[in-house]
């Protein structure tokens, strides 16, 4: 199964200069604990953007060329990445993005964990459109506002209709 997960302002965006628009700790945990133990396959410049493999789950790297980090599985193609995927049908591979990368999967991909910010940022990313009609949601959460997590944010979860 492949599930994306991001954040995303209320115009859809996701990236400034390469790295995320906004600091929001509350978003970072809930990231951490829905991965936490499952592949996560990024594309090459989000996974640089962590600065290092991200510990307690297998780092899978979309990469035509480039130097990654031992231990990091860098794969080059889509189809390849479908194979390994197709290979372990009981996993959960998170995707994480970033917008290149979610462009390419649309088709496939099963679950949408999306965070939705109430609040606009300026940056030059954006999440590529999703056709929701063939998705239902499941579960909606209101993030909690405190100092250090400013900006109103909704956890949803969404599944592909069968
Ligand atoms: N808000 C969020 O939740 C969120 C999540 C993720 C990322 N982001 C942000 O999004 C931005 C990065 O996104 P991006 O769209 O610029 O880049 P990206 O999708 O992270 O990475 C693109 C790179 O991945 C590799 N790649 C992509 N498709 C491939 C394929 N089919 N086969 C082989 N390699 C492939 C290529 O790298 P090579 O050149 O090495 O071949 C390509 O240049 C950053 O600002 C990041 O912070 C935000």
């Amino acid at each position: 199964m492949i599930s994306y997960i991001w954040a995303e302002d209320e115009q859809g965006l996701i990236g400034a200069a390469g790295k995320l628009p906004w600091h929001l700790p509350a978003d970072m945990a809930f990231f951490k604990k829905t991965t936490m133990g499952h592949p996560i396959i990024s594309g090459a410049r989000t996974f640089r953007s962590y600065n290092r493999p991200l510990p307690g789950r297998q780092n899978i790297v979309l990469s035509r060329h480039g130097h990654f980090p031992d231990g990091v599985l860098v794969v080059s193609s889509i189809p390849q990445l479908c194979e390994l995927v197709a290979a372990n049908p009981g996993e959960n591979y998170f995707v994480t993005g970033g917008a290149n990368l979610f462009s390419q999967l649309l088709d496939r991909v099963d679950r949408l964990y999306r965070t939705k910010i109430h609040h606009q940022f300026i940056g030059d990313t954006y999440m590529p459109k999703i056709d929701y009609a063939h998705f239902k949601r499941l579960r909606v959460t209101e993030g909690k506002v405190d100092e250090k997590n400013p900006y109103p944010h909704t956890f949803e979860l969404f599944e592909r209709l069968k």
